[in-house]
């Protein structure tokens, strides 16, 4: 799809008009005068959230095809992003070669910048929805969208406009790609592919990729990611990137994610029921590589740092034993209990080696970590854990301005003693009792005391039910709110 400003709609369009219940009434009038709709329409359009009513025209010099779209009582820029997408996810066959995106009556009483935000949201909803899932068929028929999108604004406009539609479609094209970083079979995307996928992304958007193979993992002694990995047949991978802006950065960011391509439990086997979910266990390495092609993409002013420790959690002769005790990279030793607790295991090494090497003001590793933040908040929120209270507040907003919730999880020291082991530095289980809390004061203790850390728990969030395929499936969870984030900094 090609994205455009134009400053005159023209009749061969299709117009879609999103609209906001509270103001339905006048808007309707004017749209009827504007239009040619039949007043009709109001007793069947509501404007409740992602309704939408086709209307045929047939009045020369009028849109033959009219299509309206409810975005509920308040307008919400994240409601306007997923009612495009929903739209023409479901329905792009009706919607023509050409498009225009009416946005008149939502615009009305807004600022510039809000504007702006409003077309990027289109542009990006829109876009996401051209996504396709179905990369394996051989049968496949290609599905047509719309050649041309259009939003129509004065020309003195155009500058701002054109700019938020670039960014709208950037962050669509890196979110997708994430999409498929995730949804990709396990045995696919294994720790070599997933370190070839960052390399590819470095060279393509200009930063840094540099991988760490098994012999030098086991020269700089990342322990914990080597116990990960003893049962499986694929050498892990330890990548590390770099975004660095021309310009003097504003703060240097280091992000951490979970890179477990497929999680078996290992010898602590989970059972087999969805097991084939746990191909979503690399969402976090995934969310932070998009992270980083964005930030570049973008040239966002923040010096950004992305490490993913990479393996599968596998079961054979050569598995870790529970009860197994190793080192880790800080050199604090860890009782494997459970070997299904692997992911804190090798995001330990990950936070050390970034915390050492680096130094960065802010650190955020990202994981789907722990069943147990599921049971807490479900499906709408990931876990935030952190020790500093600004950042809570900043990725709180971040998060409630692209749809990508953060809620806040206690790290009292009172969660200690579940993890306390009687013969290493700690263990990596914590009983039942607030798993997700547990899971994170572990990772606490290899952060070396940085006063600016946050644990994002994204089990709940990364592979959800939706309403874009049939089985559960990647959400890009991460990437809308950290380029929201790092973008304000
Ligand atoms: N990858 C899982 C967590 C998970 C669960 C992610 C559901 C996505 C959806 C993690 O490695 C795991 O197995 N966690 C265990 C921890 C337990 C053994 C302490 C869990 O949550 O059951
Ligand atoms: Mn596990
Ligand atoms: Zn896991």
């Amino acid at each position: 799809m090609n994205f455009q400003v134009i400053e005159k709609a023209n009749t061969k369009h299709t117009l879609i008009i999103p609209l906001i219940a509270k103001d339905l009434a006048p808007n309707l009038t004017k749209l009827t005068t504007q239009f040619g709709l039949p007043s009709a329409v109001a007793q069947d359009f509501k404007a409740s959230t992602d309704e939408t009513l086709l209307i045929y025209n047939s009045q020369v010099g009028l849109s033959e095809k009219i299509i309206l779209l409810g975005l509920g009582d308040n307008f919400k820029t994240e409601t306007l992003r997923n009612a495009l997408r929903l739209l023409f996810h479901k329905q792009k066959e009706k919607l023509g070669e050409e498009v225009i995106i009416h946005l008149d009556c939502i615009l009305e009483k807004m600022e510039e910048q809000e504007a702006a935000l409003a077309v990027e949201a289109c542009a990006n909803g829109a876009e996401l929805a051209t996504y396709q899932i179905a990369k394996f068929k051989i049968e496949e028929k290609p599905t047509k969208f719309p050649q041309n999108v259009a939003f129509v604004f004065p020309k003195q406009l155009h500058d701002l406009i054109q700019k938020a539609i670039a960014k709208g479609t950037i962050l669509a094209s890196t979110q997708q790609r994430v999409f498929d970083l995730v949804n990709l079979p396990p045995n696919v995307l294994n720790s070599l592919k997933l370190a070839e996928f960052a390399q590819e992304a470095g060279k393509a958007y200009s930063f840094k990729v540099e991988v760490l193979h098994l012999k030098e993992i086991k020269a700089i002694g990342l322990g914990g990611l080597l116990a990960i990995n003893q049962g499986s047949e694929t050498p892990p991978t330890f990548i590390i990137m770099e975004y660095k802006p021309k310009n003097q950065a504003t703060k240097k960011v280091g992000l951490v994610g979970k890179g477990v391509t497929f999680d078996t439990g290992g010898i602590s086997i989970k059972s087999s029921d969805g097991m084939w979910q746990m191909k979503c266990d690399m969402a976090g390495a995934a969310a932070v590589i998009g992270a980083i092609e964005i930030a570049a993409r973008l040239a966002l002013p923040v010096h950004v740092i992305g490490v993913v420790p990479a393996t599968d959690n596998m079961l054979s002769g050569k598995a870790i034993y529970p009860g197994s005790i190793v080192k880790t990279y800080s050199g604090l030793s860890v009782e494997i209990e459970d070997t299904d607790a692997e992911g804190r295991v090798i995001l330990a090494d990950g936070l050390a080696y970034i915390k050492k090497n680096f130094e960065p003001d802010i650190i955020i590793d990202l994981a789907t970590l722990t069943g147990s933040c599921i049971v807490a908040l479900g499906y709408h929120a990931s876990g935030m854990f952190t020790n500093n209270d600004e950042l809570a507040i900043q990725l709180s907003r971040a998060g409630e301005q692209t749809g990508e919730r953060v809620w806040r999880l206690p790290l009292w020291e009172d969660y200690d003693k579940q993890i306390k082991s009687d013969m290493a530095d700690v263990k990596n289980l914590g009983g039942r009792p607030a798993g997700a809390i547990t899971a994170a004061k572990f990772l606490e203790k290899f952060i070396d005391k940085h006063p600016a850390w946050v644990h994002l728990d994204i089990a709940g969030v990364a592979f959800t039910d939706n309403p874009y395929s049939s089985a559960r499936s990647a959400t890009g969870y991460g990437v809308g709110l950290l380029t929201n984030f790092l973008s304000q900094l």
